[in-house]
């Protein structure tokens, strides 16, 4: 059985109003309605990143996953699949799974204890005898989203069944996805690891337009810069001090996806060397010198530097440093917001604990800085009705947005490019009427 909802609402008129080239109405941030709408039409009907295959490193790992405010479980199975279905019983609704992540090779529901296996196939019914012929061929597994894809161990899913191949959805992200994953030694060699989770007051889209921000680093990052180079002299992010004289870059990858390159300034002297110190650093380097040819040692340092990328991919995937950072919208004016740290399996152990070390400076010096800033511009939006916009216009005059080849726009970093960009998507998902579809046949 193919279960499908069709969910009329407000057409692109409505929207269109909202969303203009140099400013945005703040009901896009505040309208419980609008964001009820977002969930089905900018998350269920796109693709949406889940997590990466190497945190079910095992047969029947599973983790619990969100496409939006709809919660999913992620699960390996004993064919080595992943099965992705609705963390939803068929019977009244409760919830089967409890755990945020965890090994089994069976969901029993606490309620009634109906069984599911690893695939969200239901096995096993209490007393089923009291079960009519019909109840068959009902299709009581669990759900499953229309469409399941992975691109180099990143899983993603939609309710949408004419959504574009993910491939084609990534477009132009891919080549920098594969620059970040060139990064980790490969995709194979990435180990997603544990997260830093926080719960912020603002909608998930204050953090989305951060995503893409070169203009707000000296200013909301001022102490973290100050105390970088009063004690070391610059290094780490200080080219955003200048930063449209800097070489970075910021990019419009279409479909949502954008990017600040940091790494034309990163890598102009050694990233390593430009990083701010960490406790350890100077006996990792040690080591590293003594473990590696000595051609090869400067590529071995500046591995364990994040790298160079913020990459952004519409709507809850973000590539910070070394860093996976995952969007789960919870209200109009609530995000959980995780910053996943990330190993490489070919690491040894001075490798690994210099790589959490590093991971653990941003999320902690410099996202205190951002939050507070999100939740103020979300306070500034509902304690002020009546100043209804947000302005987006930076560099939108200047001309220095340029169209480098079809679908990928290049501009100055401190441009807010990024924001019109996605907000052009936004819009497109908004007005469009999507039929979102879900599964309950056997697997
Ligand atoms: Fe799951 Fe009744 S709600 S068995
Ligand atoms: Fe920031």
């Amino acid at each position: 059985m193919n279960i499908t909802a069709i969910r009329p609402g407000p057409s692109a008129t409505a929207f269109a109003e909202f969303v203009q080239h140099d400013r945005i109405h703040r009901r896009v941030y505040t309208d419980p309605d609008i964001f009820a709408l977002e969930m089905d039409r900018v998350f269920a009907a796109n693709w949406v990143y889940l997590l990466h295959l190497s945190e079910l490193p095992a047969v029947d790992d599973f983790k619990q996953v969100w496409i939006g405010t709809r919660n999913f479980v992620v699960s390996r199975n004993a064919n080595d699949e992943v099965a992705v279905f609705a963390n939803r019983c068929s019977h009244r609704a409760a919830t089967v799974c409890r755990e945020p992540k965890g090994s089994a090779s069976t969901f029993t529901c606490p309620y009634h204890g109906w069984k599911y296996d690893s695939r969200g196939q239901l096995f096993g019914v209490p007393g089923k005898k009291a079960y009519g012929k019909t109840f068959k061929e009902r299709g009581m597994h669990l759900a499953r989203p229309a469409q399941v894809a992975t691109y180099k161990g990143l899983v993603f899913a939609t309710l949408n069944p004419d959504a574009p191949a993910l491939e084609a959805h990534l477009g132009h992200s891919k080549r920098f996805i594969d620059d970040w994953l060139a990064h980790q030694g490969g995709h194979e060699n990435l180990r997603v690891a544990g997260a830093q989770r926080f719960k912020l007051k603002c909608n998930w889209k204050v953090v989305y337009d951060n995503a893409g921000d070169g203009y707000h680093v000296p200013f909301s990052h001022q102490s973290l810069l100050k105390m970088t180079s009063d004690r070391y002299g610059g290094g780490d992010m200080s080219y955003f001090a200048d930063a449209d004289r800097s070489n970075m870059r910021l990019y419009d990858l279409s479909n949502g996806h954008t990017l600040i390159d940091q790494r034309p300034d990163m890598h102009k002297v050694s990233a390593w060397n430009q990083q701010r110190p960490q406790p350890g650093r100077e006996s990792f380097e040690r080591h590293v010198r003594n473990a590696t040819r000595p051609d090869a040692v400067n590529a071995v340092l500046d591995s364990a530097v994040g790298a160079g990328m913020n990459l952004n991919i519409f709507p809850n995937l973000l590539f910070i440093g070394n860093q996976i950072q995952v969007l789960q919208p919870v209200s109009a004016n609530e995000v959980l917001v995780y910053w996943y740290a990330t190993q490489r399996a070919d690491a040894d152990d001075e490798m690994r604990s210099i790589r959490m070390r590093t991971q653990e400076d941003f999320p902690i010096m410099g996202e205190m800085d951002d939050a507070s800033n999100f939740e103020e511009c979300q306070r500034g939006m509902e304690s002020s009705p009546d100043d209804e916009w947000i302005d987006i216009s930076r560099h939108y005059e200047t001309g220095k947005d340029q169209e480098e080849a079809p679908g990928l726009t290049v501009g100055p970093v401190t441009s807010e490019l990024h924001m019109r960009a996605y907000f052009k998507e936004w819009l497109r998902l908004m007005s469009a009427q999507p039929v979102l579809s879900i599964q309950k046949t056997k697997p």
